[in-house]
């Protein structure tokens, strides 16, 4: 076999070869956290922009590897026009300016209304970035933002703008859920605001999208968009202070968050529990994770694991690891905790 003849072999491998690394990337395309899998008018837009660049991208590689092998492997006297000055300056320069500004005017149109909406928000919620987790405020227009805090979860109705007031009580943060919408960065001393409007009932996953420290990459919170009827029950009922316990066990437990300190970083509404570092408690044990998508709440157990070693799931947290606690304190103080509904 000849050298040319041996390239002419080998030449088809390489596209097989690109595929696995795009394979293996757009596996993570889909899901909860994905700009492909939209749940909202924004994220529809920014997914088709996507699509465009992604298609656009992957027929001007075929077309230059086109080339590039015909340029190489092109019978000799009819190749020589790729060379040509003409082509060089037409598929080099005016080609890319042309697609490029194209693409640019297109897609600024095209985002141009991401994040704002034409109607008057029906509901405005405060999202301050804490390292690590998420403090969320539910702005009812009667000056009670802070009387239905929650954290690391965002509930909202579907069909209507909601607007997000996003802040940070420490360093930079960035505030992202692909599915609904694009990207925008908590900073120090500032109020950035951006309006989403989801469209499907479901749970979206979001994301630090700054580096903030240790555990910003254990920094998640869900967004849970509600029929807008589904959402007005579920304020009622968080804006509610917190169950009285009905088991011996939970009372017990309660009195132990008390005596053990909790409540001078955790509120509880309801009780003297009134602290403001960490996350609000007052309906804990209706929240799907733990810690900012640490650990999913699956009940007392997973509560007891993450009060006696948040160190060791989440090092560099702000929350200590209440290992001192015997097993039944423990267990008290999870059992509390879980029916806080
Ligand atoms: Cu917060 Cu990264």
């Amino acid at each position: 076999m000849t050298s040319e003849a041996r390239q002419r072999r080998l030449i088809p491998l390489h596209p097989l070869l690109l595929i696995l690394p795009a394979a293996t990337a757009l596996a993570g395309c889909d899901g909860a956290q994905s700009i492909m899998a939209p749940g909202g008018a924004d994220a529809r837009v920014i997914a088709r922009l996507s699509w465009i660049v992604f298609i656009g991208g992957a027929l001007i590689f075929a077309l230059v590897m086109g080339l590039t092998a015909y340029a190489a492997l092109g019978r000799e006297g009819r190749r020589h026009w790729v060379a040509s000055h003409g082509f060089i300056i037409g598929g080099g320069i005016v080609f890319p300016v042309v697609t490029l500004t194209a693409l640019l005017i297109y897609g600024m149109m095209l985002t141009g209304s991401v994040g704002r909406s034409a109607t008057a928000p029906a509901l405005s919620i405060a999202v301050t970035g804490e390292q690590f987790w998420w403090r969320v405020r539910y702005d009812t227009g009667d000056g009670g933002e802070a009387m239905a805090g929650g954290a690391n979860e965002i509930h909202l109705p579907i069909g209507q703008p909601v607007e997000l007031k996003l802040r940070t009580s420490d360093v930079i943060h960035s505030f992202w859920v692909p599915s609904l919408g694009g990207k925008l960065d908590m900073i120090p001393g500032q109020e950035n605001r951006m309006t989403v409007t989801a469209e499907t009932p479901g749970v979206y996953r979001g994301q630090c999208a700054e580096y903030c420290g240790l555990q910003h990459t254990q920094m998640a919170f869900y967004v849970v968009a509600h029929d807008p009827q589904d959402f007005q029950s579920w304020l009622a009922a968080h804006r509610s202070p917190a169950a009285e316990p009905a088991t011996d066990t939970a009372r017990e437990g309660r009195t132990l968050f008390i005596q053990a300190g909790c409540g001078a970083c955790h509120a509880v509404r309801g009780t003297e529990a009134r602290g403001v570092v960490g996350p609000d408690l007052t309906h804990v044990g209706a929240r799907r994770w733990i810690g900012a998508g640490m650990i999913e709440n699956t009940g007392a157990a997973a509560l007891a694991g993450w009060i006696a070693g948040a160190q060791h799931i989440k090092p560099g947290s702000r929350m200590p690891s209440f290992d001192a606690l015997e097993g039944e304190q423990l267990a008290a103080i999870a059992a509390y905790l879980e029916s806080l509904k």
